[in-house]
């Protein structure tokens, strides 16, 4: 089990636009999402983006099976998602709190799309896509704008509904 060392927010690599994966089924990459998954769950994490342990390629992850940091959110199953493409279904958007494993004990309140499809590769190279709502949505926009250089205070347009997890805890649910 290798954990790595979370970047956070501030260090210049995660502005950073990530390359497509160009290989598939390589020890290389293979490395990289065993180091992914375990630093994901070392943190508690509901995703991680692979630029969040400093490695530019766009590889994200994400899986909500009774974590203590999301107890209200219904589970997404573990789903490695490589050169992902994000398509809204429809126009519609919900504010909710987020945080990230690069902004350590904050959350921010965050619009996102309530619908979409998702669309990559698994580790094997085999392309998939899926249509979800809700907070599984979420979670995949969230990720995927780490592949693009944005982390989520970035996406905040009322910074009065941000800050340190703890002093939003009523807020929050949790
Ligand atoms: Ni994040």
């Amino acid at each position: 089990m290798t954990t790595r060392q979370v970047l956070r927010m501030g260090h210049p690599l995660l502005l950073e636009q990530s390359h497509p994966v160009a290989e598939f089924n390589t020890s290389s990459l293979q490395t990289l999402i065993q180091d992914m998954r375990d630093t994901m769950l070392a943190e508690d994490g509901a995703g991680i983006a692979a630029p969040q342990i400093g490695v530019l390629l766009r590889v994200v992850m994400f899986e909500l099976v009774d974590n203590p940091r999301y107890p209200k959110e219904a589970e997404v199953p573990f789903t490695i998602l490589i050169n992902p493409e994000i398509e809204p279904l429809s126009e519609r958007q919900s504010l909710g709190w987020e945080g990230c494993l690069s902004v350590p004990g904050l959350r921010g309140r965050v619009a996102r799309y309530d619908d979409i499809r998702y669309r990559g590769y698994n580790p094997q190279g085999q392309w998939f896509e899926r249509e979800v709502s809700g907070f599984h949505a979420r979670v995949v926009q969230h990720e995927c704008d780490h592949l693009d250089g944005v982390l989520y205070p970035q996406r905040i347009t009322d910074l009065r509904q941000f800050g340190f997890k703890e002093e939003l805890a009523a807020e929050i649910g949790c």
